[in-house]
């Protein structure tokens, strides 16, 4: 059995996540997506609100499991799992040094547990979780860009 965590802010969960998600699923028999409380971010919705549209974005992938990563390391989340692997998508240059730094140091800290890189489908390389919040904000058409689940949320929340 060959669990993955696949940790993010998902604020909100777009379908470049979703990319990556259907790309490691065909790698390992079960993923966990870890919604992550980052101090250093002010998401515009609660970690239960995202695990909550997330679960209902991947209800039909019946080896994906949702739960929330709400303090302490990531690392020693995933040791508890018992994965062997930690998920992260590479979208751009840009994103490889921050992510860099962060798989060199679970590395230490967690030998075993391996970081695997994923790349997104070009289409999904320029975007982020904050562009969809902005454009969104602004009245610009994200429909493309997110999972039903979440336009309704967005729609909701700010009106898009
Ligand atoms: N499609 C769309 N957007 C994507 C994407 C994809 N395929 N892959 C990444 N992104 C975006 C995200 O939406 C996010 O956008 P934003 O900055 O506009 O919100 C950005 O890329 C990267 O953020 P995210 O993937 O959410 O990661 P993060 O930088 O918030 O870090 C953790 C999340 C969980 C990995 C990190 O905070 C962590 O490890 N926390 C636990 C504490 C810990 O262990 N710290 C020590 C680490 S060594």
């Amino acid at each position: 059995m060959k669990r993955a965590i696949y940790p993010g802010t998902f604020d909100p969960f777009t379908n470049g996540h979703i990319d990556i998600l259907e790309r490691a699923s065909n790698l390992f028999d079960e993923i966990i997506i870890a919604v992550a409380v980052n101090s250093q971010k002010k998401p515009m919705f609660s970690a239960e609100e995202r695990a909550e549209m997330i679960k209902e974005c991947v209800a039909e992938y019946p080896t994906v499991k949702v739960d929330t990563l709400h303090s302490g390391l990531l690392i020693d989340y995933a040791r508890q799992k018992q994965a062997v692997a930690i998920i992260r998508g590479l979208r751009q240059v840009a994103d490889f040094e921050y992510e860099f730094q962060i798989a060199l140091m679970n590395r230490h800290l967690c030998p075993e547990i391996t970081t695997v890189f994923l790349m997104p489908n070009e289409k999904y390389t320029y975007l982020t979780s904050s562009i969809i919040r902005e454009v969104g904000a602004l009245g610009g058409d994200i429909s493309d860009f997110v999972p039903k689940p979440v336009l309704k949320r967005l729609k909701a929340r700010i009106g898009v």
